[in-house]
């Protein structure tokens, strides 16, 4: 119905009421009772009206409880990443226009900083309707990497999802100090242990980056190293990573002497889970999550059930949580490890624990 109202000016009352008497004049009270609607009501504006998708458009493109409104009237690129970001700050997410630009960038398959040069762009309505359903499970606090579905780690792209943590952008820097360590030493397999593997992000890491080595990835949670598994046969490593599934070190078949031992495990006191923003408390696995009443629990068992599988000169790496570093070098310590150091995160925050054997 809205498709011939291009030019607001010639729905003036006073141009219809000339053109079509007092019929003209109804239209133009409707068209102004449409244009106060979208206007004022919704504070959405009005724009070109142009159904490029051949479909009926009707009336607005709504913001208030919904970021974009398929079946409204059309919009740019630039006036939806607008509106999307509004809707995702007022529901608490971070950088807004980030998650919406990356979220639109994959619902029209361009990089994002495409976008910039197509700010013109007038979307179509079924990549609005796709839009919104994704903007509006992001404003309900979904991890932008469930919605798309995968992590970029280490420049590899993973797939995630509800059964595997999210890999931090901090584990790539433990990825680097265990493909370092592995890629330096004068062996011609190196072999390679990762403890609660997750997505399998570190395991995947290592065996690409040192295709010399073999390794091992372990995990208590059959779900995660179904994903783990996946993502290791999409960077065609899966013949250099064996996979167990078991609690603690109790799947690794003996004998086996590891060059290294990298674990990034769970490490947030239990008391503190329910204080985590939404996007981990309600879509991180707690698996993942839960170190126990201290966070300590799965680095006591570490530093208790890794010494016999740890090759004489080899190093346990692991990731800690903050503020934990000098607690977790007693622990270790006190078991007979040597403390070789820590290392920053991208923050500067100690986040890396390196030990070996004393
Ligand atoms: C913090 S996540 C790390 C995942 C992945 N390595 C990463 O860095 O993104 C910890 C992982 O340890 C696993 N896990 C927890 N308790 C475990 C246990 N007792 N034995 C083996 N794995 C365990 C969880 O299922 C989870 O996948």
């Amino acid at each position: 119905m809205l498709r011939g109202l291009r030019k607001p000016g010639i729905l003036s009352p006073t141009f219809l009421f000339w053109k079509g008497g007092l019929r003209g004049l109804g239209l133009a009270f409707m068209y102004g009772a449409y244009r106060w609607h979208v206007d004022g009501g919704y504070g959405a504006r009005v724009g070109r009206v142009r159904g490029d998708a051949g479909r009926g458009v009707s009336a607005r493109f709504g913001v208030g409880g919904d970021p974009v409104c398929g079946h409204c009237e059309v919009v740019t690129v630039l006036e939806v990443i607008q509106r999307s970001s509004e809707f995702l700050a007022r529901k608490g997410v971070d950088s807004p226009r980030l998650q919406v630009e990356l979220l639109l960038a994959h619902v029209l398959q361009v990089p994002r900083l495409k976008l910039y040069l197509s700010f013109d762009r007038v979307l179509g309505v079924a990549e609005l309707d796709r839009l919104r359903v994704l903007v509006q499970r992001r404003g309900r606090r979904e991890p932008l990497q469930h919605i798309l579905g995968t992590v970029s780690f280490c420049g590899l792209e993973l797939a995630v999802d509800g059964r595997v943590l999210i890999p931090r952008p901090e584990t790539e820097l433990l990825a680097e100090a265990g493909w370092r360590w592995l890629g330096a030493l004068a062996v011609s397999e190196p072999l390679a242990l990762d403890v609660g593997t997750g997505s399998g992000c570190l395991a995947i890491a290592l065996a690409v980056r040192c295709p010399r080595a073999q390794v091992h990835a372990l995990d208590i949670s059959p779900g995660a190293l179904s994903v783990a598994r996946q993502n290791a046969r999409r960077h065609a490593v899966d013949g250099r990573i064996r996979f167990h599934e078991g609690d603690g070190l109790a799947a690794v078949p003996a004998g086996l002497r590891f060059d290294l031992i990298v674990s990034n495990p769970p490490y947030i006191p239990s008391c503190e889970l329910a204080m985590l923003q939404p996007e981990v408390r309600e879509y991180d696995p707690v698996l993942a999550l839960d170190g126990g009443p201290d966070g300590m629990a799965f680095y006591r068992r570490l530093a208790g059930e890794a010494p016999p599988f740890l090759a004489g000169a080899g190093r346990l790496m692991v990731e800690f949580g903050d503020g934990q570093s000098g607690v977790l070098e007693e622990l270790f310590r006190a078991q007979k490890w040597v403390v070789e150091g820590v290392t920053p995160d991208y923050a500067g925050r100690p986040r890396h624990l390196t030990v070996r054997r004393a």
